[in-house]
């Protein structure tokens, strides 16, 4: 039997049945059924955008899957690669699809060189996602055929190229920061050890990468590639839902993930853990946090009501990459913390637990990441998860994202001249 529920309408005293769909009420059958009556849903905490088949998150449980596959399984055994293919195409890769994928993407690493002028044009101390948030955005005039999102072959041609072009993006405006000259892509690595090469490498000198550290930078990749509809996902659909070339999507998607709320977090996370300094200072920051003085950087979750699963996964992953680096002496600063949180009320009755964030920066900085690069090391692998839930999107004829809002300002009045007003 259909599952629903009856309300009464106090207004006419009439019993209406609503239908339940998939756990949740059908807004296009709710207005059918009360018209003209508002869902008032700000920040979105009630709403379900669209329908999706890419990832799970079951918050209460902490439970993260990525097209059915258990996110510790993936971290465990898969390439990030391997998890994009995953993503964008509901199915694993068989291994001919995984090395053709592979080499499409590896064809793509290259950016044109007119990109490296368009670097030159920053100030030397702008914010890499800042900078990265421009030059996707400008990718979008070098690809003017990416607009026909129509065509099956041209969306996937840039999906690939999206994808590809990221790492390069990211270690190229590392480089310009930190005035070092341009790493043009290998096309002998892996996909993470040619970003490492492009970030670290010397010229004239061969490029080694300790396989730990390559195998945490592919864990991280695979961990942060889709989360389903967070904002900055979210912002890839809206954009594309007015049908805009998925440069300028990601770009848009890109701005979202600078926020610190968002992809900003763990950059805030590493600058709370040195602004506290010792161990002693833990209590006294987290009764200043508990009083209202700023929030505890990379706890509390809109979904997860319990550990994130990724934060989880990276806490034991710092240990083998500290193994190679030497430990983050934040690390301990880290772990009172989260010992400090998770034993007090105001942190239980919220049920605000560590997220991806805590624990991310820690490992980024020991593998040599300046803080400011955090958020482009999110956005490399979340362009994955964005590109798929946009082409998810577009398969589904999605209509454009346009709310409603309750207006709430002045009511109607007339216009007053300059000279009359005072
Ligand atoms: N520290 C202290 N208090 C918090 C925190 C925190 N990190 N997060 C939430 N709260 C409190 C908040 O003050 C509110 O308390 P009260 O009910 O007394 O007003 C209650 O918990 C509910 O908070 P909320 O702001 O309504 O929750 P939200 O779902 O809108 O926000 C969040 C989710 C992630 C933005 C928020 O928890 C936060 O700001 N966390 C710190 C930033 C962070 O770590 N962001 C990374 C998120 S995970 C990765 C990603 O998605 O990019």
């Amino acid at each position: 039997m259909p599952e629903s529920i009856t309300i009464t309408d106090n207004r006419t005293g009439q019993a209406i049945e609503v239908p339940i769909v998939e756990g949740g009420v059908n807004a296009a059958e709710w207005s059918k059924l009360l018209p003209g009556l508002w869902f008032y849903d700000p920040g979105f905490s009630a709403t379900a955008e669209c329908e999706s088949a890419i990832t799970y998150i079951d918050g209460e449980a902490g439970v993260l899957e990525y097209r059915g596959y258990p996110i510790e399984q993936l971290a465990e055994q898969a390439s990030y690669l391997e998890v994009a293919y995953l993503l964008l195409k509901g199915e694993l890769p068989t291994p001919a699809q995984l090395d053709a994928f592979v080499a499409e993407v590896t064809g793509h690493t290259f950016i044109h060189e007119n990109v490296k002028r368009f670097l030159e044009g920053f100030h030397y101390d702008a914010h890499p996602m800042g900078m990265l948030v421009s030059e996707v955005g400008a990718l979008s005039t070098f690809y003017p055929d990416a607009k026909d999102i129509e065509d099956p072959a041209t969306r996937w041609n840039h999906t690939v190229r999206l994808i590809a072009k990221m790492p390069t993006l990211a270690a190229a405006t590392h480089r310009f920061c930190s005035g070092r000259p341009f790493v043009y892509p290998d096309a002998s690595l892996s996909f993470a050890e040619n970003f490492l090469s492009m970030m670290w490498k010397t010229s004239g000198q061969p490029f080694e990468a300790d396989p730990a550290l390559v195998r945490a930078v592919e864990l991280l990749f695979i961990l942060h590639a889709d989360h389903e509809q967070n904002c900055s996902t979210t912002t890839m659909r809206v954009v594309g839902s007015a049908h805009a070339d998925p440069y300028s999507g990601v770009a848009a998607a890109c701005a979202a993930l600078y926020g610190p709320r968002h992809g900003g977090a763990n950059e805030a996370v590493l600058r709370m853990l040195a602004s506290i300094g010792t161990l002693d200072e833990v209590p006294a920051f987290v009764q200043s946090v508990k009083e209202g003085h700023g929030r505890l950087q990379g706890f509390g979750h809109r979904v997860y009501k319990n550990y994130d699963p990724r934060a989880k996964i990276i806490r034991k992953a710092a240990y083998d990459v500290f193994d190679v680096t030497g430990k983050n002496p934040l690390l301990d600063i880290a772990l009172k913390l989260e010992e400090v949180a998770l034993a007090d009320d105001y942190f239980i009755s919220r049920r605000l637990y560590p997220n991806v964030d805590f624990y991310s920066g820690l490992i980024y900085q020991a593998l040599g990441f300046p803080v400011e690069m955090f958020p482009v090391l999110f956005a490399i692998p979340r362009t994955s998860g964005w590109l798929a839930h946009w082409n998810e999107m577009l398969d589904h004829k999605t209509k454009i994202a346009r709310p409603r809002q309750l207006y709430t300002g002045s009511p109607r009045r007339d216009f007053v001249p300059l000279s009359g007003r005072s």
